[in-house]
């Protein structure tokens, strides 16, 4: 069972002439309609006009008020819905809105959303917000429930005004449509049960997903793994039935100098190991390997985009469980790197795969290794549910991965890898421990993989915070949200630009 994303398309119309079972019209807080609204409400008796006078309409960020089946025009519904003021609108506040009317409009049945794109951002910028957040609003968790609560339409246009049609527009709906496909990937890998995304089929749908998309994905199995010394990862891996996988992904273009790694964190499910979890704890840990999802989600908009300079993907696939072959606190364990690490605490497991993966990925030489990781609770206690933690020993990466972040509408925070923190993690027996004291868990973590990477430029996004919404907010359902694709796709257009 897949999601099925709605095909996205973008065209040049006048909205009065638009059918679709619903005109999705943003509206502006604070001044009056648009020009292309306007003469649409021409057409409709100037029935919108008199909502603004009553107060109905106010164009409040997210505010949705719908118009059912007027005359007069195309389209069988009319959905108006606020994106706040000209001088605030940036394409998270699009994205939201755009999501929020989706999200409403999608709970029965339809065939096309039509979205008239607002006049405030550039119009590449409103389609690549408009079109993300579209496509985000149609799909969702429930796949599983016997009776749907979420009908995906077959149709998504995004509607510019007459006069904006053009290459610019067309580029901005193929990044779109892109990007939206692997958030709705993204979302889809981590709200799937763990009994059926573990390693060998997380493995399947990337290979699977390379050929359709056109990059190269090579598997290493447990005998791979153990060839290539991943002590550590094998050794989260022990007390599993289901065998690790590390999958390579490749996107082979342009200068080689400027190969750029990503590195996700993919256990299908933690449950703590012998340092098992509580009930409450454990009870989400199937998103715990949502940097994957999102690494694989990028390398599917790098191989649509293509950038100038390769990207190469590494998703460390494994389950954390306990049994009597499980790893065992007090285990030393030899990382690929030879570094030797005391085992003092099981669930510290995200940082053992990290450990092994990164030393992989920077044998390559990369320009920089980016990776994504739900990798601690400390994380969330110190940002929140809706902020990702940022950790680098690179400034120029940090910042660019910031913006990148800014402009995409998501949001991370940097946070220091303090020296000092590293004594916490050392241990009698072997190089260091796996865990240290409770206190700055997020750095400590931090600087346990940056022990792995050497000299490279490189960045940790900590997403165990924003990997999922809790509950429902406006317009995410609870469940996985595909945070790091759309940063990591600013990321690499801007890198395609620059330099
Ligand atoms: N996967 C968890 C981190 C996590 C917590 C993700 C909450 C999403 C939501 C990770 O493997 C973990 O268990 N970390 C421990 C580390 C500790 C044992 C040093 C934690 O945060 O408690
Ligand atoms: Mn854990
Ligand atoms: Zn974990």
């Amino acid at each position: 069972m897949e999601t099925t994303v709605p095909l996205l398309t973008g065209r040049a119309a006048a909205l009065a002439d638009v059918e679709a079972d619903w005109l999705i019209v943003p509206v502006f807080e604070g001044e009056s309609l648009s020009a292309p609204v306007s003469a649409l409400d021409a057409r409709l008796g100037r029935a919108l006009d008199r909502l603004c006078q009553s107060g109905d309409l106010t164009g409040k960020a997210n505010e949705l008020v719908p118009l059912l089946r007027p005359s007069g025009i195309a389209s069988e519904r009319v959905l108006c819905v606020g994106v706040g003021k000209r001088s605030a609108l940036d394409r998270a506040t699009l994205n939201d809105a755009a999501a929020a009317a989706a999200r409403s409009a999608t709970g029965k049945p339809t065939r096309r959303l039509a979205f008239a794109l607002p006049d405030g951002l550039p119009a590449g910028e409103a389609a690549l917000a408009g079109g993300v957040g579209l496509v985000q609003g149609c799909v969702g968790p429930g796949l599983r429930k016997s009776s749907p609560t979420r009908y995906s339409p077959q149709e998504l246009w995004l509607v510019a005004p007459t006069d904006a049609d053009g290459p610019e527009l067309q580029a901005a709906v193929r990044r779109a449509a892109s990007e939206a496909q692997s958030v709705a990937l993204a979302r889809e890998l981590i709200n799937l049960p763990p009994c059926e995304l573990y390693p060998e089929s997380f493995a399947e749908r990337a290979r699977q997903l390379a050929a359709e998309t056109g990059f190269e994905c090579d598997v290493l199995d447990e005998a791979r793994l153990k060839q290539e010394r991943m002590g550590a990862l094998l050794g989260i891996a022990h007390g599993s039935d289901r065998p690790p996988r590390v999958v390579v992904l490749r996107y082979r273009g342009g200068k080689s100098d400027r190969t750029l790694g990503l590195v996700g964190k993919g256990v299908t499910f933690d449950s703590g190991g012998l340092s098992l979890k509580t009930v409450e704890n454990m009870a989400d840990m199937k998103t715990d390997m949502a940097g994957s999802a999102a690494v694989l989600g990028a390398m599917q908009v790098a191989a649509e985009l293509a950038p100038p300079f390769p990207v190469h993907g590494y998703l460390g696939a494994a389950e954390n469980m306990p049994s009597g072959t499980a790893y065992r606190p007090g285990d030393v364990l030899v990382s690929r790197l030879g570094k030797t690490v005391e085992v003092t605490n099981t669930d510290a497991e995200g940082r053992l795969v990290l450990g092994d993966v990164l030393a992989y990925a920077v044998e390559q030489k990369p320009s920089a290794v980016v990776d994504l990781a739900t990798l601690t609770g400390a994380c969330v206690v110190a940002l929140g549910n809706w902020v990702g933690g940022l950790f680098s020993n690179d400034d120029a990466l940090a910042g660019e991965l910031l913006e990148a972040a800014g402009r995409a509408g998501e949001a991370f925070w940097r946070l220091p890898l303090v020296d000092l923190q590293k004594e916490t993690l050392r241990s009698e027996v072997a190089d260091m421990k796996n865990s240290g004291e409770r206190w700055g868990g997020a750095i400590t973590a931090a600087v346990f993989l940056r022990e792995f990477v050497g000299d490279t430029p490189w960045a940790h996004l900590d997403i165990a915070g924003p990997s999922q919404a809790p509950r429902e907010r406006g317009y995410l359902g609870k469940g996985a949200t595909g945070i790091g694709v759309r940063t990591l796709a600013e990321f690499l257009v801007r890198r395609s630009v620059s330099r």
